[in-house]
């Protein structure tokens, strides 16, 4: 039976410390499940020369797409097919959704900023289970809560189109001076367009910043670019600004109630419930039937329990999770994340 080898990227110890090797194994679990039709075995841990390794075994050896996920995992670095006990045949690197440089996921830094390699595993969740018939590589991804734009970046990354919301317009204009400056680095063909937006409840101005994208100006010719809408404003305008069912995915990160609070009906609170009660009928309403959400919380600020009960009472379906595999993990001393994870039925 063929087996295979993961090797985790440096990074995912540092960031996750000792769950690291649980949350790949979840995130690979989940991706078989929902993504791959369950044709993955066993999941394991082995260590090979001193280093650890999330191994897996297949009835048939995996084809060119299983390896595409595979490679895709938030924390692959190499995928080997192990062909003898402790001899790994290196057959991919990881970052196997990749379009553009590196740099657009890294150069980015600052304070709250989500970590790149959490938000690749969130939006990796949402891909797969996202069942809203639309061609996998040309989704279109919200966050709706999006910062300086994370998720954004990390959709634009692997060649979807992306559309974020926030209330803080000065990390949407942070966003677009990275993006364009990065754009212009790449000299990669773009056009960007900006509308000042009078009823916006956003922290500073009101803007909408539409820019489309293409690799070279053959692309812009066939109509083969991405395109990404940046708003500020109160989430809950959502369908004002993107439409009812005008998206794929629904993904990013609630306030902590650490760096952000969560603001609803112009209160600012340390817990996101009632966010999340005003929020999440008006995400459900931008999601295309089918379609997936994806949230990562504090479960310190909102019990899990509470946080499904309000998914269900908003008319969205819980995703269940593979036995034996869950995503929460501690932060740090404050802050213990999970995922919740639902779809708008079809
Ligand atoms: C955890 S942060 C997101 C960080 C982002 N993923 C990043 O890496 O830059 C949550 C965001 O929610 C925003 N927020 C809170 N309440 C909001 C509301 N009612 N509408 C829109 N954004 C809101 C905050 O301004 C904050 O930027």
């Amino acid at each position: 039976m063929p087996r295979y080898a993961i090797l985790p990227a440096p990074s995912a110890n540092r960031v996750y410390a000792a769950a690291a090797m649980d949350l790949a194994a979840a995130e690979l679990a989940f991706v078989d499940r929902y993504s791959l039709g369950g044709r993955l075995g066993r999941l394991g841990i082995d260590t090979f020369g001193g280093v650890r390794y999330l191994t897996v075994e297949a009835a048939d050896p995996l084809g060119e797409d299983d390896l595409v996920a595979v490679g895709a995992l938030s924390s692959t670095y190499a995928v080997f097919e192990i062909e003898t006990a402790g001899r790994l045949r290196p057959i991919r690197g990881g970052g196997a959704r990749d379009r553009w440089d590196e740099d657009l996921i890294t150069i980015p830094r600052y304070a709250g900023r989500t970590n790149d390699q959490f938000t690749a595993l969130l939006l990796d969740v949402a891909v797969a289970c996202t069942r809203s018939g639309k061609d996998a590589r040309r989704l279109r991804v919200l966050d709706p809560l999006c910062g300086r734009g994370t998720t954004i970046n990390q959709a634009v990354m692997w060649g979807y189109d992306a559309a974020g919301v926030d209330l803080d317009g000065r990390d949407v204009e942070a966003w677009a001076t990275f993006f364009t400056t990065w754009l212009q680095d790449k000299r990669l063909k773009h056009a960007v367009e900006r509308r000042r937006l009078r009823q916006s409840k956003a922290i500073g101005a009101g803007v909408r910043i539409e820019v489309s994208m293409w690799a070279d100006k053959e692309a812009q010719r066939a109509g083969d670019g991405q395109q990404i809408v940046m708003v500020a404003d109160d989430t809950a305008a959502c369908v004002e600004h993107f439409g009812a069912r005008s998206v794929d995915i629904i993904a990013g990160d609630l306030p902590y109630g650490v760096a952000h609070g969560s603001r609803s009906g112009g209160r600012l609170a340390r817990r996101p419930d009632q966010l999340v009660a005003d929020a999440l009928p008006v995400w459900r309403e931008v999601l295309r039937p089918g379609g997936s959400l994806v949230l990562a919380w504090n479960v310190r600020t909102m019990a899990p329990e509470r946080m499904a009960e309000a998914v269900t009472a908003a008319g969205l379906e819980a995703v269940e999770l593979p036995e034996g595999h869950s995503f929460s993990h501690r932060v740090d001393r404050t802050i213990t994340r999970d995922l919740v994870i639902a779809r708008r039925p079809t």
